[in-house]
């Protein structure tokens, strides 16, 4: 199917659940700006552009200020905010599939955009213009509202979809560029550049920092600086390409021969357990259970490359693992890397908080189909979190020893984007990254 084919149909559907929320939240209509600039305390400059994900969810228009307009009934109305101006482009239009799908309008100036949306009753309003929209009468982000197209997002459809395989065909071009790199003993700098260039993207468009971290680096979970230092024995790799703003987020571990083989030991067996937890995301599964099973896993690997002392079984029930593995084993994706409605229990935003001692699981929810989210494991030697645990009363379930001599090589990551379908998961990443 066509873009233009898979898009009407996203929008028809959108345009469904929306009125279907707006009638539940007690709304007529609805407007979504695509955002505001952000520009730097006396500058003249900004950050790059980042639209109200609720707009990019309706529509692919790039800049700032665009707003559009949602009423039951009718076709969707997207007025573009396009100033006369030579200093800076203008918000492009730079695909044309999307536009059939939307009686388009152009304005010049902030308060003619506004204008033509004029004072509609019991309208709701998205964005961070909440200033003007409030002056207009309308209710600036009613969490009743926001919590149920939050909801709607967390399920992908075809075209969304369609993205998101671009963005992961780009991502491991790009994974297999830097690994090339690495190979090569190129610095954390160079490694990054070899990404960038062959994601053939900026680095403005990135849908997140890349986290590109040799030996101890990738014990920083976000690590983002990049070093000019050469011939890594370890490379964490934690980086992904955006098209039209849906994001791959993919991680990969490689060591090189010179790596300690008790660290390189446990990459291949991290990568099966990454995969064995992905074929276990499952439809009707608690996204919870995946994570507990993740430290199972975890706890069965420290105890048999010999870090801990104990058990698996003993490592799991005592809690050693957490040290090791101090995240939650992934989040949805989408629009953003860390996509929403991950911790709703209902689409009116009721919470679902994750368990008190997995406080960084990013999502609560029961696996559906329709689903996008990550699978990632990870192993890290943290001496912030390791601390504790030498001077407490488990420090003899430890090999100190062991640990101590890895710490250097920082740590393992493993991270695959993953869509539900009705008959179980499918690893978008492995499809164009196997390795
Ligand atoms: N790249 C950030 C994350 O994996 O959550
Ligand atoms: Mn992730
Ligand atoms: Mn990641």
């Amino acid at each position: 199917m066509t873009h233009a084919d898979l898009f009407s149909r996203h929008v028809s559907r959108l345009q469904a659940k929306t009125e279907k929320a707006l009638a539940e939240a007690g709304f007529e209509s609805l407007v979504i700006s695509s955002g505001t600039p952000f520009t730097f305390f006396v500058d003249d400059r900004d950050a790059p552009f980042e639209p109200t994900p609720h707009f990019a969810h309706w529509c692919p228009l790039t800049g700032p200020h665009h707003l559009l307009h949602v009423v039951p009934g009718r076709k969707p109305r997207v007025i573009r905010y396009a100033p006369e101006d030579y200093w800076y482009e203008q918000g492009g239009v730079t695909e044309g599939f999307w536009l059939p799908e939307f009686d388009l309008e152009e304005a010049g100036t902030l308060d003619a955009a506004w204008e033509r949306i004029g004072t509609p009753s019991r309208a709701a309003f998205v964005g961070s213009e909440t200033e003007r929209a409030t002056k207009l009468g309308l209710e600036a982000n009613p969490k009743a509202l926001v919590s149920r197209l939050d909801w709607n997002r967390s399920y992908k459809d075809d075209y969304e979809i369609r993205c998101l395989e671009q963005a992961t065909v780009l991502g491991a071009r790009a994974h297999r560029a830097a690994r090339e790199a690495f190979a090569t003993g190129a610095s954390e700098r160079e490694i990054h550049h070899a990404f960038v260039g062959a994601a053939g993207t900026t680095e403005a468009e990135l849908p997140y920092t890349t986290i590109v971290a040799l030996e101890k680096n990738g014990a920083i979970l976000h690590y983002e600086s990049k070093q000019t230092v050469r011939d890594g024995r370890v490379l964490l790799l934690d980086a992904g390409v955006q098209v039209r703003r849906y994001a791959s987020d993919i991680t990969r571990t490689t060591t090189t021969a010179a790596c300690d083989p008790r660290f390189a030991a446990m990459v291949p067996a991290m990568e099966a357990l990454e995969q064995q937890l992905v074929q276990e995301s499952r439809p009707g599964r608690p996204y919870l259970d995946v994570h507990l099973e993740a430290h199972r896993g975890i706890g069965r690997i420290l105890s048999e490359h010999g870090l801990l002392k104990v058990s698996a079984e003993e490592a799991y029930e005592t809690g050693l693992t957490h040290p090791f593995f101090p995240h939650g084993i992934g989040h949805h994706l989408g629009i953003q890397v860390h996509d929403v409605a991950g911790q709703q229990s209902d689409p009116s935003g009721t919470p679902a908080p994750p368990p008190e001692e997995h406080p960084y699981l990013r999502n609560t929810r029961m696996i559906e189909p329709g689903h996008v989210f990550t699978i990632e494991p990870g192993l890290y030697f943290i001496p912030m979190l390791l601390r504790p645990f030498r001077s407490g009363p488990r420090s003899a379930a430890f090999d100190w020893d062991t640990i101590d001599a890895l710490a250097p090589l920082g740590g393992i990551r493993v991270e695959d984007n993953v869509v539900v379908m009705e008959s179980g998961p499918r690893n978008l990443t492995r499809e164009q990254l196997p390795d």
